[in-house]
């Protein structure tokens, strides 16, 4: 490893490296990734692993500091977490002052924002106490500004957290439940959507990781640090892949149009792309998929609908590309959002829901990172250089005379 920071201060080495391919913008000890390997461990555990045997609050305390908790240790966290469900009664009116048809990603990036205006006592970066007040705050409150944005979007009542519903089962109840209705949480449904919060909890430096670490790098509040990294996460290269995932398997429709599909994603001047396909790091495949697709499996033929469509055209889309040489010699295989969306829509979720689901989740990740880097004494402001390709030195011309 070369420090080229320490090279350049020195006298002046510069890289040039666009999409920061081959840089690593900080050292961290979360998150582990071979993509040769296909193999991804949070703070050495391997993630098939804690999809099997853990579950999200517990995963969200071993990211969040560093070890699996002790029985007493967890106890405490999940108490801290269920007791910042609620959310300031005043938010209710800025979710309000949205327009209805507003994606819910939307609503989650100006509602994540606003929260520096509303909890004062947790935004002051240099003190221990208001930073872990923050980060149980975003963790805790996340679910239930998931849960409204989609309320309001579909024009329901916003129905409240309930404390003695676990994690998962409390998010499934405030997007299902309506007032007035009994509302049971059906315990396959909240075991599966625990998986997907663990499956997307932390993923090392990808682009809204590095996006929250760059906001944070200038002493922004945690509130604004965390809705930068949701913003960044929309993109449809990012997290909104599964959205556009499981939008792509209803367009193809039947297993006879994949041929068209793969012809089209192959072809450079046609800018589609096989959505829930492709990874920067993982060249061999995505370990997250491989239990996604087993859970999706599972839930649906627990629910009765393992002749679900979507899922048959998406299996057949796998098999198919997976034997082309140019899906092949790309190192090209199907990437955690192929297999979500298909659960997801399973569950009742519309496709607006897919990636609010995953800002969800991977909000514990974001704050992990963001307290890492403030507490490396010797983190500096994110700053990366340029080249520069425009005008050399001219001089200004009065309007009259150009
Ligand atoms: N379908 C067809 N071709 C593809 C795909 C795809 N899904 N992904 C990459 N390629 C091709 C590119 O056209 C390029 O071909 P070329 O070398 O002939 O120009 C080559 O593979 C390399 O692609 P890049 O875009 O340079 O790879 P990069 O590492 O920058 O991008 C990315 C990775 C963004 C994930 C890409 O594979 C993609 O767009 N996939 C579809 C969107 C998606 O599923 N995103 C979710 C990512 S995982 C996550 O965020 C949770």
């Amino acid at each position: 490893v070369i420090d080229i920071g320490k090279l350049y201060a020195q006298g002046g080495v510069f890289t040039f490296d666009p999409g920061y391919t081959s840089t690593a913008s900080c050292e961290s000890t979360i998150t582990f990734i071979d993509g040769e390997k296909g193999e991804l461990l949070h703070r050495g555990y391997p993630i098939d692993q804690l999809a099997e045997k853990s579950h999200f609050l517990e995963v969200c305390y071993l990211l969040l500091y560093g070890d699996l908790p002790t029985p007493a240790q967890l106890e405490d966290f999940e108490f801290r977490v269920t007791n910042h469900t609620m959310l300031h009664e005043q938010m209710t009116y800025f979710f309000r002052g949205f327009r209805r048809d507003a994606h819910p990603m939307a609503i989650m990036v100006g509602v994540v924002g606003a929260m520096s205006a509303f909890y004062h006592d947790s935004t002051d970066i240099t003190d221990p106490w208001q930073r872990e007040v923050a980060s149980i705050r975003l963790i805790a409150k996340m679910p239930t500004i998931a849960a409204w944005a989609y309320k309001y979007h579909i024009g329901q009542p916003f129905v409240y957290p309930r404390n003695d519903l676990d994690y998962a089962a409390n998010f499934l109840r405030m997007c299902f439940a309506v007032p007035a209705e009994e509302y049971e949480v059906n315990p396959i449904l909240s075991r599966a959507m625990d998986r997907i919060f663990t499956l997307h909890a932390d993923h090392e430096q990808n682009a809204s990781t590095s996006t929250v670490r760059l906001a944070s790098s200038s002493g922004a509040n945690p509130f604004a640090c965390i809705a930068a990294g949701i913003a960044c996460l929309w993109g449809p290269a990012h997290g909104g892949a599964n959205q556009a995932c499981l939008e792509m398997l209803r367009e193809i429709g039947t297993p006879d149009q994949i041929p068209e599909y793969i012809e089209r994603a192959k072809d450079k001047d046609d800018p589609f792309r096989l959505m829930g396909f492709g990874h920067r790091v993982y060249k061999n495949f995505d370990p997250r998929a491989k239990v996604m697709k087993q859970s999706a499996d599972e839930v649906l033929e627990l629910l009765g609908i393992e002749d679900n469509p979507t899922l048959q055209t998406a299996k057949e889309l796998e098999r198919i590309a997976l034997e082309d040489d140019y899906f092949v010699d790309k190192k090209l295989y199907p990437n955690v959002d192929f297999y979500s969306g298909i659960i997801l829509d399973a569950m009742g979720f519309p496709t607006s829901m897919f990636t609010p689901i995953f800002a969800l989740a991977r909000t514990v990740g974001w704050i992990s990172q963001w307290k890492e880097q403030l507490s490396d004494p010797a983190h500096k402001i994110g700053r990366p250089r340029q080249l520069y390709c425009g005008a050399t030195r001219r001089d200004y011309v009065e309007v009259e005379n150009r």
